[in-house]
């Protein structure tokens, strides 16, 4: 049984940030329509299903909601293969309701972000379509990565790129007689056949999407694989140690120009749009690159993400984002889940706690209490941290990955295309449960036709009515987390230029830190209980204290009100289970023996 404590203070005062750097400390929440609620009761979520569920998503205390690709698309890559950059999914509904949906969002409050996918377009794109039309040489293909093969009979490909779903990068194309003709390029499947980024039109095109949704209110773009559009013309091999900017497809120096161009453009509206980019890069100094004064705003942190739940990984990770992000003046992003990943209740209730996609490790043991508590610690850990924060849909509710998928309902071309050795993405893309005691609770209506995925029969206690009812559940964790968030002025200091979170003595089992002048952040990742410091205020906790104390895998928020020490946080000792050696003013966290 866990207690979720909560200041007696009164309404929450936004603090006032200047409004154009919204985004240095904001809240975003992913929306994954396809998942969200379904509206028209075809099994599919939809805009009209978000726009629903707006109050929801305002009480929960978002600054802005991030769409996963919501174009029309034939679903190869379940979205992330778009025919058509302008218009909406007739799944999801119309271009009309999209633009309501991010007025009435606006309204609340509340900003919008889109996905782009510069990187690929789906293969039944129109580029794509009138490419295959056109003769080898042509113009149509140069906007494309169209190669003879190498062999005899160029039954090879051009090289030996590996698309990042498995298999070769490269499909070979046949004439309408069907006769083999030249190969193309595709990073992910052979449904998103690469753009050529040395090519005037893809550049004009993408600038020219981009005014299309800015001028329709949206507030932001999340930028897919946005390390991979630019590549080596020579299409050389992969090297075994690629010196940073040279590999072949990723993280080409290039790059840059593009997002520059990007910026300006952002730059250009009243309210300046907000460039946020997908960048996977296990070097931090190629990583701050891109977001330089004049190109992205932020990027997602993937270390963080994909950190095992221990004091050591989570402390290094956590300087190593800041101290990566300073030298740029960027804000940090801190992610616990998104729609590609394992979710955090089911990861962090595993031996190994960390994420990889090369070893999602589904089946093996899992312990679904221990995850969530640890889920619940790890997400005030999260809203603590200077920078923005992003919450995927169903993380506040604590979903688990749904492992049991069967064979055929499976859609991730992961999955797929690895003949089922990889579990794919399916698991963390069940639509939400919303009510009721049995699937699809509430996701859709009476008498709507099956989910696209099944929602799991044991899912009522995780619903959002169940848990709105229940005063300690996950969602209401979240909900005054985001709400004191709100109020505590030193956790939106992201959106100034330095961040102030100060490290305090702790044990090696506890993360302790301090922001501003009297707000403390305490991680408990030991078997032990923790004392709390003396003369600190309980402002929210994870799990219910044991006898004042913090226990295990859980966080608590304080404030320091120490008479004795006004600065509340400058304690000069390490923490100790000798009690004796504990300062006066009782300000360090302290590891209780036993
Ligand atoms: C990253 C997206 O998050 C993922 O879902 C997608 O499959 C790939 N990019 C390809 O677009």
């Amino acid at each position: 049984m866990t207690h979720v404590e909560t200041t007696t203070a009164a309404e929450p005062q936004v603090e006032s940030v200047v409004e154009d750097r919204w985004w240095r400390d904001a809240v975003v929440y992913q929306v994954y329509v396809r998942s969200f609620a379904d509206q028209s009761g075809d099994g599919i979520g939809d805009l009209a299903g978000v726009l629903d569920k707006l109050p929801y998503l305002h009480d929960l205390g978002v600054d802005a909601l991030w769409f996963n690709p919501w174009y029309p698309s034939p679903l190869a890559d379940t979205g992330y293969d778009i025919s058509d950059y302008r218009s909406i999914d007739p799944a999801f509904g119309t271009l009309e309701e999209a633009e309501n949906l991010i007025a009435a969002a606006r309204a609340l409050g509340i900003r919008t972000i889109i996905d782009i996918v510069p990187n690929h377009v789906s293969d039944e794109h129109p580029w794509f379509q009138e490419a295959l039309a056109s003769p080898p040489g042509s113009p149509e293909r140069d906007r494309f990565w169209f190669r003879p093969g190498n062999g005899a009979d160029g039954e090879l490909p051009p090289n030996g790129w590996q698309s990042i779903f498995g298999g070769s990068a490269w499909t070979r194309t046949q004439d309408a007689s069907g006769a083999p003709g030249d190969w193309y390029l595709h990073l992910f499947a052979p449904e998103q056949p690469d753009l050529n980024w040395t090519h005037p039109d893809v550049w004009t095109e993408h600038e020219d999407v981009l005014r299309f949704w800015f001028d329709r209110g949206v507030a932001g773009v999340r930028i897919d694989s946005a390390a991979l559009l630019v590549k080596d013309p020579a299409l050389s091999e992969e090297p075994a140690d690629s010196v940073p900017g040279e590999h072949p497809f990723t993280d080409r120096d290039q790059l840059h120009e593009i997002y520059r161009r990007w910026r300006a453009i952002a730059d250009g509206y009243a309210e300046p749009r907000v460039l946020v980019g997908e960048v996977w890069l296990p070097d931090a100094e190629r990583f701050a690159r891109y977001l330089r004064p004049d190109e992205l705003h932020t990027a997602f942190n993937f270390d963080f993400l994909a950190c095992p739940w221990e004091p050591g990984p989570m402390r290094t990770s956590i300087d190593s984002s800041l101290a990566a992000h300073a030298p740029v003046g960027a804000p940090a992003t801190w992610v616990l889940s998104n729609h590609d990943v394992t979710r955090p209740v089911t990861r962090y209730g595993r031996d190994d706690t960390s994420f990889a996609f090369e070893s999602k490790r589904e089946g093996t043991p899992t312990d679904l209490q221990r995850g969530n508590r640890r889920a619940r610690a790890a997400a005030l850990l999260a809203m603590a941290l200077p920078g923005s924060m992003y919450v995927y849909q169903g993380e506040e509710l604590g979903l688990p990955e749904v492992e049991d998928i069967p064979a055929e309902r499976r859609q991730d071309p992961m999955w797929l295309r690895s003949g089922g050795v990889d579990p794919g993405r399916d698991g963390c893309r069940v639509p939400l449960p919303w009510a009721g005691q049995r699937p699809p609770f509430a996701f859709s209506g009476e008498g709507a036709d099956r989910p696209w995925l099944d929602l799991p029969d044991d899912w009522a206690p995780l619903t959002v009515a169940a848990q709105t009812a229940e005063a300690t559940s996950m969602l209401n964790l979240y909900r005054a987390g985001l709400r004191l968030r709100r109020t505590i002025a030193a956790l939106r200091a992201g959106n100034q230029r330095d961040a102030d979170l100060r490290w305090l003595p702790s044990s090696d089992s506890v993360l302790a830190f301090a922001r501003g002048e009297d707000f403390i952040c305490l991680v408990n990742f030991g078997p032990d209980p923790v004392d709390l410091p003396d003369g600190a205020s309980v402002l929210l906790a994870s799990s219910e204290l044991e006898g004042g104390a913090l226990p295990y895998d859980s966080t608590v928020w304080l404030r320091q009100t120490n008479p004795h020490d006004p600065s509340g946080v400058r304690s000069p000792r390490a923490d100790t289970s000798d009690r004796s050696n504990q300062p006066a003013s009782g300000t360090v966290p302290v590891l209780r023996k036993g």
